[in-house]
Parts: C-alpha cells; structure tokens; sequence
C-alpha cells in the first residue's frame, strides 16, 4: 500500500514508518517540523527517516501529497494536556482540529483510507471501571476538547463514506519519547543525577503503553476491515501509578528515588485505565511488552544519546 504517515517527524510517527517500511508498504512521511514542542529535534529526525519526506502544514498547505495515497495514518498535532491552556488553545484548535478537518476532506475525495490519533485524554478522569469506548466524553483540558472535536469530525467523515478508524492512545513510552513526557523527564533527571522532576503525588493511575505495541495496534486498524468511524482503545489494561513507574525507574537506574515536587496541572487527570477488549475483538490487538522491558529500552535510548 501507498501510506502516507503524517506527524512522521513526530514520537509515534517516527515509529509508524519504521514498522510500516518493514512490512513492506511504500511510505512517504509527512510533518511540518516547525510546528513541533521541539522544532529542532523534529527536523533532525525528519531528515534521518529514510523514506521520501514531504514538508506539508496540514492546517494551510495543500494537501496533493495526501491525496495520492491509499491510506493515511494521521499522528500529526499538537499533543499534550500541559501545554494546551493558555496560548495552547489556538496551536490545538489548528494543529488538531483545523488539520483534521482538512485531512479527512482530502481523503474524502481521495477515497484514501484514515487511521487517526486521539487519546485517552477524552475520558477525563476514569471511574471505578477501566474507560470503555462507550462511555461519555468528559474531556478536562483544551487538549481534550480539540480529540473530543477530532473524533467529531472522523464520525462525520464516515458518515460521508471515508473508511476511517480513531485510536485513542493511552500514555505512550519508548525511545524517542517526547521531553514533556514523564518518563523521559525522570530518566534524563537520574541519568545527571538531579532529583526526578513529579506533578502531584504520584498517586495517578496511566496505563501506560509501549510505542510498539501502539504502532502494532496502528498497523492492524490500517489492515483490518473495521466498521466505519470505529473508535478503539489502545492502551494496557493494569494501570500503574506514576510514582511506581518512577520508582521502577530509579531501581533499574541504580539511583535513589528523590523526586522534586510540582503542582499538579490542571487537566491532568488522577487516573487513565484502558479497556482494550475492542481492541482484541476488532484489531487481534494485546499489548505484549511488560513496563519493566519497556523502560529498560526507553532507558537504553537515553543512554545512547549520551
Ligand atoms: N504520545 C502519547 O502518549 C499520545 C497519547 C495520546 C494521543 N497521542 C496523539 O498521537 C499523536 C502523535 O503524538 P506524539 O507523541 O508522536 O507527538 P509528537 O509531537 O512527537 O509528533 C507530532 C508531530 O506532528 C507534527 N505537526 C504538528 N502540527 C502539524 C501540522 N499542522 N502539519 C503537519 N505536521 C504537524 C509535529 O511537527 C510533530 O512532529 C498526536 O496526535 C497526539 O495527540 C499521543
């Protein structure tokens, strides 16, 4: 197949491409590096991905690149909870929504086939049950809201014909993981020997998930026959507190567990718990790698940087 990977200068995106390279797809990666958290780290890795690139701003350029392919596997935005209020709110509704929106009209009259991000972030805060695709939308941050919107339009899509499938990532880790991102803050923290940087307690629940099982899962959706507009988690079924994984951190590291407190953000939610049985039924999909070998390979790519 024709893919085209968008947000490939991205985490996930970086990922996407390798896996679909090796199974065989023709794949032409697509990103606006300029519109990264981290510009500069974007379009080193842009550069280095190894398949033709395309420099497209989804949310003004055209989008012929696109409209070439038969299938799209959209994992350019803006992510994170943090960084979305204030003036986040504006990078969200364009880089999110705005892109989106164009994205899925391009595929409309391409016929090309769409496998887009959204998150757990849309669940708000999980209740006494893990999060099933079913429940209501109750999303606590800008971030939330424009994925709450995303998936608005990939529903209207589909109604419009586009085969289109959401994926609502939970916590992803691995190498390359992006520098907001917990697990790298803690792990760049104990690798200088400072303490590990935590918002709040530590008492908030992630089910955390390897990037390769989430590529996995991306890959089957892209493959597999799915009803129209399907929405599924992927995200591992046993969650674990932040301060947990951090301490599992400090313990692979050889460091003590010293942490400098921060005030929780708003819209950090205390607790994400997947239900992934969608995904078994619908993409054959489990999560396989254990957050111990998981964070020893985040690990391992932190220290070959250095
Ligand atoms: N990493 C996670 O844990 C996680 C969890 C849930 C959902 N997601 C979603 O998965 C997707 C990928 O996340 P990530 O962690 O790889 O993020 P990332 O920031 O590493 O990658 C996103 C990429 O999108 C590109 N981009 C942004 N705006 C663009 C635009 N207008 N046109 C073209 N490219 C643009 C950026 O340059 C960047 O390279 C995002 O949609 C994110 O919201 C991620």
């Amino acid at each position: 197949m024709r893919v085209v990977v968008t947000g490939a200068a991205g985490f996930i995106g970086g990922h996407a491409v390798a896996a679909l390279t090796r199974a065989g797809h023709d794949v032409l990666a697509v990103d606006a590096p300029a519109r990264s958290l981290t510009p500069g780290r974007a379009r080193e890795r842009f550069a280095a991905l190894g398949v033709p690139t395309a420099h497209v701003d989804l949310a003004e350029d055209p989008l012929d690149a696109v409209a070439d392919a038969d299938a799209v596997v959209h994992l350019a935005g803006r992510p994170g909870v943090r960084t979305s209020w204030g003036a986040g709110r504006a990078a969200v509704a364009r880089d999110n929504v705005e892109a989106t929106r164009r994205l899925l009209d391009a595929c409309r009259d391409s016929g090309a086939k769409v496998v887009l991000a959204s998150s757990s972030s849309v669940y708000g805060t999980a209740g006494a049950r893990p999060s099933r695709e079913t429940d209501p939308p109750l999303p606590a941050s800008p971030y939330a809201e424009s994925k709450v919107e995303v998936e608005r339009l990939a529903a209207k899509a589909a109604d419009a014909g586009v085969a289109v499938a959401v994926l609502r990532y939970f916590s992803v880790y691995g190498p390359g993981q992006r520098p907001d991102m917990a697990f790298h803050r803690f792990i760049e923290a104990a690798l200088d020997g400072r303490p590990l940087p935590l918002f709040g307690d530590g008492g908030h629940l992630r089910s955390f998930t390897h990037v390769r099982d989430a590529v996995a899962a991306t890959l089957a959706a892209l493959t597999r026959p799915l009803p129209g507009g399907v929405v599924v988690n992927v995200g591992s079924a046993e969650p674990v507190s932040v301060l947990d994984a951090l301490e599992r951190i400090a313990t692979a590291l050889g460091v003590p567990a010293a942490v400098t407190r921060r005030p929780l953000v708003a819209g950090d939610v205390s607790r994400t718990w997947a239900d992934p049985g969608r995904a078994a039924h619908l993409l054959g999909w489990r999560p396989t790698t254990t957050l111990d070998d998981g964070l020893a390979d985040q690990i391992a790519w932190h220290r070959s940087l250095r």
